[in-house]
């Protein structure tokens, strides 16, 4: 191959999350069959004996579009040119925490990683942050990171979103790829809010579901909403593989683009768009193309989902002003 490799930099690549991104990065799955990638691998320096057994797993798989692996406990050495950053490595949640509970312990993290982005990435750099508390530490990155637009910063409801649509297809009996418009809205947590309002269920609309509010408010949103804590209940860790496939789902799309007549939920900062504030890292209904990406316009929010994005960007306003007390923002 004799185009110049793509620089993935991934943070917790010994971890659980790592084990499975990493392989599927090397093998295309991010970027195309077409380009080759150099894995750029962060960890803390105790793990770094673990990353080496990674790299020697990388290796022995043989990945045609694999063209490099570096890897260290440094982020301005690891970020040095990346061209895009997955922002993984942070301390799950385990049995009975709250996710507000990890704030002070993740946030310094990406004080850190905002700042050596900042000084050390490429000109592209696009930045997914899928660690926890994943909005408030991409809010975290994005304001110590002031020479990077700040809409280079993203963190991931796509698992949300993916979450949903196996949901709403199992009760619509259909398969996942007839569905359309599902929306995530606000934070990566509990109070996330899986809108189906505007979706479409092959090809009509959803009001066989919508009208059904027993199904919606006490079966649909809570299974969403609480997902997470379900599997950790369940496999005793957090979700990895899947959390892995949703952060290639998300980068990709973002880099090469959503389907015509369809959009994805990423969290952005917000423009104001739908009245959340300015500034926060929230979850919309975007389009992408090329890299960028624009929240959808123009849809009608009814009082059922106002009081649910209400909601969830409020609590996103509480943990931006909790991590603004702890001087984790620039
Ligand atoms: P894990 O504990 O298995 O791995 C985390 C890794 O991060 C560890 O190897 C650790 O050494 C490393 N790490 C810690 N601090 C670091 C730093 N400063 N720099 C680089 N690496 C560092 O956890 P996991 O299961 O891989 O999950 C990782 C994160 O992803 C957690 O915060 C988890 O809650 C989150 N998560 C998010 C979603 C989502 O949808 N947004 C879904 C699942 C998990
Ligand atoms: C998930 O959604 O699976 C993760 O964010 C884990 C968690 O803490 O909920």
């Amino acid at each position: 191959m004799s185009i110049t490799p793509v620089k993935v930099a991934v943070t917790g690549a010994a971890g659980n999350i790592g084990y499975s991104l990493l392989f599927r990065i090397a093998s295309g799955a991010l970027l195309g069959p077409d380009t080759p990638v150099e894995l750029r691998l962060l960890e803390i320096t105790p793990a770094l004996k673990a990353v080496e057994g990674v790299v020697m797993e990388l290796e022995d798989s043989a990945f045609p579009t694999l063209a490099g692996v570096e890897i260290g406990d440094d982020p301005n050495v690891i970020f040095d040119g990346a061209n895009v950053a997955l922002l993984v490595g942070a301390r799950p949640r385990t049995k009975g925490m709250e996710r507000g509970d990890l704030l002070e312990a993740n946030g310094a993290i990406f004080t850190g990683q905002g700042k050596a982005l900042n000084d050390h990435a490429a000109d592209d750099i696009r930045i997914t942050v899928t660690g926890n508390p994943a909005n408030t530490n991409a809010l975290i990155a994005r304001s110590n990171a002031p020479d990077i637009p700040a809409e280079r910063f993203s963190a991931l409801t796509r698992l949300d979103h993916n979450r949903a649509l196996a949901q709403l297809a199992r009760k619509a009996g259909v398969h996942v790829t007839e569905l359309k418009k599902l929306t995530i809205w606000g934070n990566h947590s509990a109070t996330q809010y899986p809108d189906i309002f505007h979706a479409e269920v092959a090809g009509k609309n959803t009001a066989d579901f919508t009208g059904d509010t027993d199904w919606l408010e006490n079966d649909f949103i809570p299974t969403v909403q609480k997902r997470g804590a379900a599997i950790i209940e369940a496999r005793g860790a957090s979700s990895a593989a899947s959390a892995a496939a949703a952060t290639i789902d998300h980068t990709r799309d973002w880099l090469r683009g959503s389907a015509d007549g369809d959009w994805l939920s990423m969290a952005v900062v917000s423009d104001g768009s739908y009245g959340v504030p300015e500034g926060l890292i929230s979850s919309f209904p975007v389009t992408t193309k090329d890299g960028n990406w624009e929240i959808v316009q123009g849809l009608d929010i009814n009082d059922f989902s106002r009081a649910r994005i209400d909601a969830s960007t409020a609590e996103l306003a509480e943990e931006r002003d909790a991590v603004q007390a702890l001087n984790l923002l620039g």
